[in-house]
């Protein structure tokens, strides 16, 4: 499997969620940016989307990880950046297959929507699940 460098980012509402997930990473000693938000004053997801997203388009990581309250916000925005393809998963299955199936490069999570626990057995499925190609790519390259 590729060496992951993930790309994290949050706004205020996922900033719990993020340093969960932070702290999953460390443990697997899987690399990683946090790109913010670092306080839990109130601000502006687009632009910790937008970053996450050019850190993942330019390769400068290969995955990465948006958290606000619903998931939409981030996955909406991320998602306007070239060559990023964001998923938002409130299930395993959904993580799974946005991997297998869409090869999805950034996971939105919701922080007000699902458990903390859940966000993180999604966060180790998404990330151990590999892109099954096929039929699948030329699917995702019709996206492109
Ligand atoms: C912040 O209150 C909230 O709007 C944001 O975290 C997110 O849910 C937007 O989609």
């Amino acid at each position: 499997m590729e060496k992951l460098k993930v790309a994290i980012g949050c706004d205020h509402a996922g900033l719990q969620y993020k340093e969960a997930i932070m702290d999953y990473l460390k443990i697997r000693e899987i690399e990683f940016e946090d790109l913010g938000t670092y306080t839990p004053e109130s601000c502006d997801y687009p632009v910790i989307a937008k970053k996450v997203a050019e850190k993942v388009a330019n390769h400068s990581a290969n995955r990465g990880i948006l958290i606000c309250g619903t998931g939409v916000g981030v996955s909406i925005a991320a998602n306007k950046v070239h060559g990023i393809r964001a998923a938002l998963c409130g299930d395993t299955y959904t993580a799974r297959v946005s991997r297998a199936h869409n090869n999805a490069n950034i996971l939105c999570l919701g922080s007000r929507v699902i458990g903390e626990h859940l966000a993180l057995d999604i966060v180790d499925v998404w990330l151990k699940t590999g892109f099954e190609g096929g039929r699948h790519k030329r699917r995702v390259d019709m996206i492109e």
